[in-house]
């Protein structure tokens, strides 16, 4: 709040008869009625059980078990995780102890569809999903249900993976089948997850799975087609399913926050921005649909400097700008941290992180959580949600991920400050500013296998055992407080006690 904002705070507050500052907060900081509470998962950190029945290998599969030095943490793999595919109903039990609404989980495309594509559907695939699902409903939870967390099937990638424009269709019969097979348990879809991160990273960097280092090229393709599958699948929902199933769809997006470096640099903040939110939301959430302007001449002008005949961005026709605009009911939020950003080139040339022209550094100041690109800045939580409210015209919001990774530790006080500052943030911007977020989804409900991070890096209410074939569970005190906020659907302050490791200032 600006001091001006606050001064008329104070003043407002003060002429409320019988109240105070701290109550008009206080009323703040509830959860309003219907908002859904959650924690979230995905398919391949959690499930482990890679190679049972039919389930054919994936992109994460491939990519684990080809290590290469220091392509993963201890060249750790996926293949038994948390073992959620044998202890689902232990997840569940704990996901109703702590008292949640909702889960969100991810389900496996090479375990529905063992070759890929919708010509074979592995009965013990879908009959997983369905017990898990079945149990959600026995204990009264919400079933929120991603199509697609970054593992599809490695013949899919043999084609091309998402660099293949064929992937629209093999992902859209993907889609009408769980749509069908599971649709009717199911009221809350996700489409894709964070392509901003598996387009520059799995086929820009080549860090991630399917491990493509294709910079400046691949990355775009990646996120041309994934637009055009994301849409598919809402426009087969929205046709053949919506009018008896009479769920919701969205996608979701890894979103972070731009400060300036020099107080007076507004246009790396807008530049940040398009790069990051406007990449995917501008499509989706604008009005005009299509990329945004400032990234089609950023990337335009960088491709004619280095010598290509076009822009490496491809373009969209008149007819897929119409089809991808709107194809969203809601904006799904993964975010994490905040950056500062300044003028100059970083990354590969060429690349989506060069071609925006900007360097993002952290604030010296901000704490530093266990990975190493977490920053804690509460803060720029609310400045984003703010932000996106703004632009594009004050969107249906599910906060689909939030969390801090710490180090191995049950008395994780550090997480509860986290998840007490970060919500606060929201829920100022909801109930002070209008912002329409709708439900927050905490990462993560367990321990689990964070990609190439492996087991290192620990973003669990629930800390997994990894050494113990049984992958024994026990509640963090992150986990207690949570049950507390579930109780009274309000913020709760953190608990008195040191807090270690994660979310105390580390020097940069
Ligand atoms: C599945 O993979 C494990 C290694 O994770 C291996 O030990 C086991 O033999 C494989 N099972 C089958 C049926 O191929
Ligand atoms: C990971 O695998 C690579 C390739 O096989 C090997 O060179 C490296 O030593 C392994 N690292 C660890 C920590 O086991
Ligand atoms: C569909 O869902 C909306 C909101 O979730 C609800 O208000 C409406 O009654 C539902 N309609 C049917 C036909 O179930
Ligand atoms: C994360 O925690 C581990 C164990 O305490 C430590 O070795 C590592 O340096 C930490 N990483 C960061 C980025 O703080």
């Amino acid at each position: 709040m600006s001091l001006l904002g606050g001064l008329l705070f104070v003043v407002s507050a003060l002429v409320v008869r019988g109240s105070s500052i701290s109550t008009i907060e206080e009323n703040y900081l509830k959860f309003p009625a219907g908002f859904l509470i959650g924690t979230a998962t995905a398919a391949y950190q959690i499930e482990g059980a890679w190679n049972v029945s039919d389930k054919s290998e994936n992109v994460w599969d491939r990519f684990t078990h080809e290590p290469r030095p220091g392509r993963i943490v201890n060249n750790d793999t996926g293949d038994v995780a948390c073992d959620s595919y044998h202890k689902y109903k232990k997840d569940v039990e704990l996901l109703r102890e702590i008292g949640f609404d909702v889960y969100r989980l991810s389900l496996s495309w090479s375990r529905i569809l063992p070759n890929g594509f919708a010509n074979k559907i592995s009965q013990d695939g879908l009959d997983y999903y369905k017990k898990v699902l079945a149990e959600l409903e026995a204990n009264g939870i919400e079933p929120l249900v991603t199509l697609y967390h970054w593992d599809h099937p490695q013949i899919i990638e043999d084609l091309g993976g998402w660099t293949n424009e064929e992937i629209v269709d093999y992902f859209g019969d993907y889609a009408r089948v769980v749509f069908r097979e599971l649709g009717p348990r199911v009221k809350y879809f996700c489409t894709i997850n964070e392509p901003e991160e598996f387009c520059a990273r799995g086929y820009g960097l080549g860090t991630k799975a399917p491990g493509k280092e294709i910079h400046g090229i691949g990355e775009y393709l990646c996120s041309h087609n994934v637009l055009k599958a994301h849409a598919r699948a809402y426009h087969i929902y929205d046709k053949e399913f919506r009018p008896t199933q009479n769920g919701t769809i969205g996608i979701v997006l890894s979103l972070s926050y731009a400060y300036p470096k020099d107080p007076d640099d507004a246009t790396s903040v807008e530049t940040h921005f398009q790069f990051n939110a406007g990449w995917f939301c501008h499509p989706i959430f604008s009005a005009s649909g299509d990329y945004p302007s400032l990234m089609k001449e950023k990337i335009a002008s960088a491709s004619l400097e280095q010598g290509y005949p076009r822009s490496r961005l491809p373009e969209f026709s008149q007819e897929w700008i119409e089809y991808i605009r709107g194809s969203s009911d809601f904006l799904g939020v993964n975010h994490y941290t905040s950056t500062l950003v300044e003028p100059g080139v970083e990354s590969v040339v060429p690349s989506v992180f060069a071609d925006r022209k900007i360097i993002l550094s952290p604030d010296p100041s901000w704490p530093r959580a266990n990975s190493s690109w977490l920053y804690v800045v509460p803060k720029g939580f609310g400045d984003l949600l703010r932000l996106l409210a703004k632009e594009y015209n004050n969107p249906v919001m599910y906060v689909t991920e939030n969390g801090v990774s710490a180090a191995e530790e049950t008395n994780d006080l550090n997480r509860i400050q986290y998840f007490h500052d970060y919500l606060k943030e929201m829920l100022l911007a909801m109930n002070r500013d209008g912002v329409n977020v709708k439900g927050y989804l905490a990462w993560s409900l367990l321990d689990n296998f964070e990609w190439t991070q492996g087991y290192s890096e620990r973003f669990g209410l629930v800390h997994v055992d990894f050494n113990d074939p049984e992958r024994k569970r026990t509640l963090k005190m992150s986990a207690n407080w949570w049950k507390n906020v579930l109780k009274t659907r309000k913020l709760e302050p953190v608990p008195a006690g040191p807090q270690s490791s994660c979310c105390t200032a580390i020097p940069v």
